[in-house]
């Protein structure tokens, strides 16, 4: 256990010896890893660091401009914002398999980072946000998903590609210090307390093919589900539902059923809810949401998102279930 302002202070020593006057790229995703990553290097070396920011399309609601606001705008840190959304729903476009659609927004992935790091003068550092675990987990033996997570999420690969130096100051810390890391450096708890997401994204959340408006749709569907989950509070312990869930989203399902709205008929598609309660994200079980919070999630979508006319609630514990539903 590190106490954190002397652990900020001997971090940013470290980082500055080790990089000197070089320049360092850090591919910024909006997760808490990279954010607080990026935090420390800005504090350590300021202008010397460049964040480059891969917009697949397949964010949540408002999230690209959340990023762009705390990181460029509040902080200063130089970040190169992409709008890779077309290239991304070009590239997946009819592709129906879980696994074909991540090794795809895998690839295009780095090739869109690579493609802007290039632009770069005098890079000399890729840095990354592997934690302690990820160190761990990627010495051990690994099912496919899990590696798809390492190859995806720690952009594996383009450090030799680049010809660049790696820095991962945070490797020696587990999710909680790197938490506690990103409250001392100022980051917003919203941001360093939030739910993980996968780095394929609303890609692994809309089953089968995916295409621009399937996105916006759950988007908006998942944003008034989280809404709601942060605004409504248990009486016993008098947390809010999102802090008592580890990670809840919307996946939007490509099944259309009838309905009745007004005096019409409607036949659109299935919003699931997925909310899940576990410490390592290995077992978990789902959480057991009041019925009037589930009740207003599912009469907001329904009222509020076209295309939808459905929602439906996810009763299936991991395993066998997985929590993502790819
Ligand atoms: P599953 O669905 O395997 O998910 O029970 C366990 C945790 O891992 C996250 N996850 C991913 N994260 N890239 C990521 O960065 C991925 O491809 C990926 N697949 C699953 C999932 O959100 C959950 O927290």
């Amino acid at each position: 256990d590190w106490n954190m302002p002397d652990y900020v202070q001997e971090a940013i020593t470290r980082i500055r010896e080790q990089v000197g006057q070089d320049h360092v790229i850090l591919g910024l995703s909006g997760g808490v890893d990279s954010s607080v990553a990026a935090a420390l290097i800005h504090k350590a070396i300021g202008d010397q660091l460049t964040c480059v920011f891969v917009d697949h399309g397949l964010l949540r609601l408002n999230e690209a401009q959340q990023v762009m606001s705390t990181f460029a705008e509040h902080m200063g840190v130089n970040v190169i914002h992409v709008d890779a959304t077309e290239q991304f729903m070009s590239k997946l476009d009819g592709v129906t398999d879980p696994e074909a659609k991540r090794k795809i927004i895998g690839r295009e992935f780095v090739e869109v980072f690579q493609a802007e790091s290039a632009k770069i003068q005098d890079a000399r550092w890729l840095a990354q946000g592997t934690i302690y675990p990820d160190v761990i987990e990627s010495a051990g033996a690994k099912t496919g998903k899990a590696v798809a997570i390492k190859s995806h999420h720690n952009v594996g690969g383009l450090p030799d590609t680049l010809n660049l130096k790696l820095l991962e100051p945070l490797r020696e810390l587990f999710k909680d210090e790197v938490r506690k890391l990103g409250i001392a450096l100022g980051l917003p708890p919203s941001m360093v307390y939030r739910h993980p997401f996968p780095g394929p994204g609303l890609g692994v959340r809309i089953l089968g093919a995916v295409n621009k408006e399937f996105a916006d749709w759950l988007r908006q569907a998942d944003a008034i589900f989280i809404d709601e989950l942060r605004m409504t509070f248990d009486e016993k312990t008098g947390k809010s539902w999102y802090d008592l869930t580890s990670q809840a989203f919307a996946v939007f399902l490509p099944v259309k059923s009838v309905g009745v709205m007004g005096d019409g008929r409607t036949y659109e598609y299935v919003v699931a809810l997925r909310a899940v309660q576990t410490s390592d994200f290995m077992t978990a079980g789902w959480a057991p949401l009041p019925y009037d919070l589930l009740a207003k999630v599912s009469s907001r979508i329904i009222n509020e998102v076209k295309g939808i006319n459905r929602v439906v609630y996810d009763v299936s514990s991991k395993p066998p279930a997985t929590i993502e539903w790819e």
